[in-house]
């Protein structure tokens, strides 16, 4: 089982520190996570393969190192996760996007999945799944069967937000899929909601309520 790995870098928590604020606009909120989600992508995308290149600089020729290949996706789940993509393709122009969507019912919390469209060469590609929050982690772990089923080459699920109770039931589900995560929250309350977390994430992106 993987350990989830835990993105405090600073720039990191302050942003994140302004999105939990419940008097951000939707309008910062949008952009903050936005932000994260680029200063996250660097470290879901450190294990990069690189290839050696030559190059000629106004000086001379050298031999530099290049990212090979061009074999990522991200997969936003909807809504929340496509406050994540821009930051991300913004790190990652090249990358293919696929989209899975899933709504908690608000009574039972169970996922339900009502969209699903990803890139037709998905099994060539390393997949970067996002979500902002990560609270049952019923959602996620949907998500992921859901690609799997598409034999991509890798997964790595990248959330703002998590619990300790989704953490736990992702990795059982998928001990294969790093987590990559700015903040592991105290825990869930009586409606499955991250506490402290920022609360609902989609509605804060898009200004829903
Ligand atoms: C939120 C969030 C995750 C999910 C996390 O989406 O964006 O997808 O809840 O909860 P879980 O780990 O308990 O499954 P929501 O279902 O509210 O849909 P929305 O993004 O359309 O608002
Ligand atoms: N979904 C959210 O948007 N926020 C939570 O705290 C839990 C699920």
């Amino acid at each position: 089982m993987l350990k989830p790995i835990v993105t405090d870098h600073p720039m990191i928590c302050h942003k994140v520190a302004i999105i939990r604020d419940k008097n951000t606009p939707s309008k910062d909120f949008r952009q903050l996570v936005s932000e994260i989600a680029m200063l996250m992508c660097y470290e879901a995308t450190r294990d990069l393969p690189l290839e050696d290149v030559e190059i000629e600089t106004p000086m001379c020729k050298t031999t530099c190192k290049m990212i090979k290949g061009r074999t990522l996706a991200f997969v936003p789940i909807l809504r929340a996760g496509l406050g994540m993509c821009d930051g991300m393709l913004a790190m990652v122009p090249a990358a293919k996007v696929g989209h899975i969507g899933m709504y908690r019912d608000p009574v039972t919390h169970t996922p339900h999945e009502y969209y699903c469209k990803l890139p037709s060469d998905i099994n060539h590609r390393d997949v970067i799944l996002l979500d902002p929050m990560l609270a049952t982690g019923g959602s996620a772990i949907d998500a992921v069967n859901a690609i799997k089923k598409h034999n991509p080459k890798s997964i790595k699920f990248v959330c703002i937000i998590s619990s300790p109770e989704g953490i736990e039931a992702f990795s059982n589900a998928h001990p294969d899929v790093q987590i990559y995560t700015a903040s592991i929250d105290e825990c869930l309350n009586e409606d499955k909601y991250i506490i402290p977390g920022l609360g609902d994430a989609g509605d804060r992106i898009f200004g829903t309520k």
